[in-house]
């Protein structure tokens, strides 16, 4: 099964999976990076079923939520019925169907551990940014726990912060940050005898 598969599959499922994962948290720790203000308008890149998208919403921010996953995209419409400022998209990481410059913020949340090339990824979200604009990312420090990748269908066993810096940098980004979020992602294997817990860090760059 590739990954677009398994996101399909466990869509109806994933917002109680999100929540044995990680916390509200992460989102309050990306959308204080950001330093969001109302009325503007972002991006969340591998929306899933809307775990961003709905905190920005909240705020007042109109959003484009893009996923490779239908079914994903589904389970948000079904959830946000009669919610104005959700603009639903399918598309890939690596050709975004949105237009250069469109965006005040781009968010991905635990969306860069499933692509394929994550330097191309981080160059697309810089990409649809605005001039000004500002892209936060928040994923896993890099790890070991090898069942993520089978029963998950992670591509990444995480990163090295370094590493994510300097995709950012690549992208012509500025003001490059990384820090933690100070809360892990936490997961147990099907088998039972593994328990993953992985440090979470966000990153962020202006352009
Ligand atoms: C771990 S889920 C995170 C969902 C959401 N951001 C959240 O925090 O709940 C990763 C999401 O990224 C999407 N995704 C993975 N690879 C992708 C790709 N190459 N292009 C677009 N979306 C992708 C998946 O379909 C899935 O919905």
């Amino acid at each position: 099964m590739d990954s677009k598969n398994y996101f399909d599959q466990v869509a109806r499922e994933w917002d109680k999976m999100r929540e044995s994962f990680f916390s509200e948290a992460v989102r309050e720790k990306a959308f204080s990076f950001a330093g969001l203000q109302t009325g503007k308008m972002a991006a969340d890149i591998g929306a899933g079923s809307g775990f961003m998208t709905e905190g920005l919403v909240r705020r007042c921010i109109q959003v484009i939520a893009v996923d490779q996953s239908e079914a994903m995209l589904e389970e948000m419409k079904r959830k946000f019925i009669g919610l104005q400022g959700v603009d639903y998209r399918v598309g890939e990481a690596e050709r975004l169907p949105i237009s250069d410059e469109t965006v005040d913020y781009v968010f991905a949340n635990m969306f860069l551990h499933h692509v394929e090339s994550p330097s191309i990824a981080i160059k697309e979200m810089g990409r649809i940014l605005k001039p000004g604009g500002t892209l936060v990312i928040t994923d896993l420090d890099e790890h070991h726990f090898d069942f993520l990748k089978t029963e998950h269908h992670d591509r990444w066993m995480g990163f090295k912060r370094e590493e994510v810096k300097m995709w950012l940098t690549e992208a012509q980004l500025r003001n490059v940050m990384v820090d933690c979020v100070g809360e892990n992602c936490c997961a147990q294997s099907s088998h039972g005898r593994d328990f993953a817990s992985i440090s979470i860090f966000v990153a962020k760059g202006d352009k």
